[in-house]
């Protein structure tokens, strides 16, 4: 699909709209479309999503986190794997995660189980972030208690004394979570609050294939 094709008329934004008819079967190929709409239409952080947890004593939390991957293996993201959401995950590993992009009137959601990207995986984007981030990941001790500012800026110092212009590698507790989707639901803001939503579910135990409904907006 070309990014125009669902759209009415192009450049009004009031038409735009999502049929049945365009979705393809499996909903990352409607995602990446969507998402490369989002990039082109110069959305700041189009990789900006909602993720929301809960951990065993059922008290949900939600955060902004980037996405750093999307393909048919699920949606990756990386963050410190002993703040509030890596103990929440550890515990409950499922998540809901959505996206917004206000200018197109498009949110996607989607829930799922959520597996740790791998070692190399985690790795090989950790060696990708610029050093400041690479020593900040070094050095907060994300979601604990800071006495000050203060104590952040030495353990940055400490951190960077320590790798002084050597390779930084990746922390022990940082790194990568995939979910892997068991639904995504697309939803098109239309007139009148008539909106158009369509939701992927998994159809079938083998989880191969996807069932696509129409949701009342
Ligand atoms: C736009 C935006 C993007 C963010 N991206 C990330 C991210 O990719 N990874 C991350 O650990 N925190 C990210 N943060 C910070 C998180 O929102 C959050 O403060 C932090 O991960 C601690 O969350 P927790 O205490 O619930 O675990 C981002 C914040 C914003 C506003």
């Amino acid at each position: 699909m070309s990014g125009n094709e669902g759209m009415a008329s192009q450049g009004s934004h009031a038409h735009r709209e999502l049929r049945r008819a365009d979705l393809p079967p499996d909903p990352i190929d409607q995602f990446l479309r969507w998402f490369d709409d989002a990039g082109a239409a110069g959305i700041a952080l189009p990789n900006a999503m909602a993720l929301a947890t809960t951990g065993a004593d059922g008290q949900p939390s939600v955060r902004h986190v980037l996405l750093r991957a999307a393909d048919r293996r699920g949606f990756v993201f990386y963050t410190n794997r002993e703040s509030r959401k890596g103990r929440q995950l550890d515990e409950n590993p499922r998540a809901a995660i959505v996206f917004l992009w206000k200018v197109l009137d498009r949110q996607v959601c989607v829930t799922g189980d959520v597996r740790r990207v791998d070692d190399e995986e985690s790795d090989a984007y950790f060696a990708t972030r610029p050093r400041e981030a690479q020593i900040g990941a070094w050095a907060s001790a994300q979601s604990s208690v800071l006495r000050d500012r203060h104590e952040l800026e030495e353990r940055v110092a400490q951190a960077a004394a320590r790798f002084l212009d050597a390779p930084i590698p990746r922390p022990p507790h940082w790194g990568g979570y995939r979910l892997i989707p068991d639904a995504v639901e697309f939803w098109q803001g239309r007139v009148f609050r008539l909106h158009d939503r369509f939701r992927y579910t998994r159809d079938d135990a083998e989880r191969t294939g996807w069932r696509v409904e129409r949701l009342s907006p």
